[in-house]
């Protein structure tokens, strides 16, 4: 990882920085947030909108950022400095402050699914009903504590600087969830309640679309950029260690293409589950991942194996994004106030602990941090990136994509057209439909919280 200061680091394969690119992407926000999003946002057709996005918004918005890393070599924070005047510094201490919000809950998830490892080895969740279990572990001490450890584990991990790590754990971390998903995925073929899921999942019906627009345009957006790692600058530090030869569209389609097919997986398992159960996916909320799962393992041979394995697996996704996130944070503060790796790590780490406690206080808190996250912050850093680049630097830029293609044609100015226009207009509907979709989430379900204490 990048101190921005003596000779720098590279992939030592390109295969390396497809994989931690990968390994950033896949994580809890395609196993976890998607299908809860999906579920709220009613099946198939917050599905097709996000398949859009994650093309038409995704793709374009992600080779910005490979395009500045690699053009400037530099950290998120650097790379916005040479690109910028200096109002612009502000957008480097937006995305720190983003990587602070965003993995603060989700060490909390990630703590949810260490417990669960845990749980699948006892069979916790065996005896009680799934539901019951998910909601007994899901705040309270037990989700302190384990947020606290998957803090500590991402601290350990980032501390030692342990890039290699990284290309390791992905090289494992894919194929292993390919592969039990495909297994989970095959049971829950299996199940009474799959037609119903799959028409529910699969089948897009316009009706609800048309409806619920103002919600689903929003949530897809952000899944969007959430499950792409984008819009707070992770890509632009694993640009900034690639070569020139590097053709950055081919890899952005690879990581787009795995990471898409990951969270459709996640949908085929959670689905028939639930609705074979007869849970309405759109009250399960933050639980549906862990409640279907578990019930399933309860019905499988070998639950208890198949648990552990898939739990553990998760888990290392979840490591692998988090330590993305963390690491925007890390080199910030190695640059900006010359602290040593060390103690920088863990000072982060345990502000982001404490930002993190109070959302194990209550599931609605995790929506408090996720929707302005996701919804607001992510779209607000992405909109001023692409400014940044389509005002100042539109040469560069496509210079920059053509490296390693021959000719790119009209394609490049395609692409920065997209960037500049269809891209821009869409994520500002978006923000302000998300800014809308928070406000009615504080005075409606938060405000009931509050009420509650
Ligand atoms: N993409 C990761 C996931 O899906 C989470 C993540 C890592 C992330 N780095 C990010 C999200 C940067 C937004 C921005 O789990």
């Amino acid at each position: 990882m990048s101190t921005g200061e003596g000779v720098r680091e590279s992939w030592s394969t390109r295969i390396g920085f497809i994989l931690a690119a990968v390994g950033s992407a896949v994580g809890l926000g395609n196993i976890w947030r998607f299908p809860f999003q999906v579920g709220q946002e009613g099946g198939a057709a917050f599905l097709v909108m996000y398949l859009a996005f994650v093309v038409l918004i995704g793709f374009p918005a992600m080779l910005v950022e490979f395009v500045v890393g690699r053009r400037t070599g530099l950290n998120t924070v650097g790379a916005i400095k040479e690109f910028g005047t200096a109002r612009w510094r502000y957008l480097g201490g937006l995305f720190v402050f983003i990587g602070f919000v965003i993995l603060s809950y989700y060490s909390v998830v990630g703590g949810w699914v260490l417990r669960y490892i845990l749980g699948s080895g006892r069979g916790s969740y065996m005896d009680a009903s799934a539901g019951e279990y998910f909601v007994s572990i899901a705040s309270g001490t037990d989700a302190l504590v384990f947020h606290a450890i998957f803090m500590a584990i991402v601290v350990a991990i980032v501390g030692l600087g342990v890039q290699r790590g990284i290309e390791l754990s992905v090289k494992i971390m894919v194929p292993a969830i390919i592969a039990i998903f495909a297994i989970l995925a095959g049971y829950a073929f299996t199940l009474d309640g799959a037609a119903e899921a799959y028409s529910y999942y699969l089948q897009p019906n316009l009706d609800v679309l048309i409806n619920n627009w103002a919600s689903i345009v929003p949530a897809a957006a952000g899944q969007a950029f959430f499950t792409l790692s984008l819009g707070m600058g992770v890509m632009i530090t694993y640009a900034s260690y690639l070569s020139e030869d590097e053709n950055l569209a081919i890899d952005g389609t690879s990581i787009v293409v795995f990471n898409t097919g990951i969270s459709i997986l996640a949908g085929l398992i959670v689905f028939p589950i639930l609705f074979t159960a007869g849970v309405d996916p759109e009250t399960s909320g933050a639980g549906a991942i862990f409640i279907s799962v578990a019930q399933a393992l309860t019905d499988i041979p070998l639950g208890q194996v198949i648990g552990v394995l898939f739990f553990a697996t998760v888990a290392i996704a979840a490591v692998s994004s988090a330590i993305s996130l963390i690491e925007v944070v890390v080199s910030y503060a190695i640059d900006e106030f010359g602290m040593d790796r060390v103690p920088a790590t863990l000072a982060i780490g345990f502000l982001i602990f404490l930002l993190g406690a109070p959302v194990t206080v209550d599931t609605v808190m995790v929506d408090l941090y996720d929707i302005l996250a996701a919804q607001i912050l992510l779209v607000i850093g992405a909109l001023l990136l692409i400014s940044l680049v389509v005002i100042f630097h539109t040469e560069e830029a496509l210079d920059e994509i053509q490296k390693g293609v021959t000719d790119l044609g009209w394609w490049g100015y395609l692409w920065l057209w997209i960037v500049g226009v269809p891209v821009v207009i869409v994520l500002g509907v978006s923000l302000m439909l998300g800014l809308d979709t928070y406000v009615k989430f504080l005075q409606g379900p938060f405000a009931d919280f509050l009420s509650s204490l």
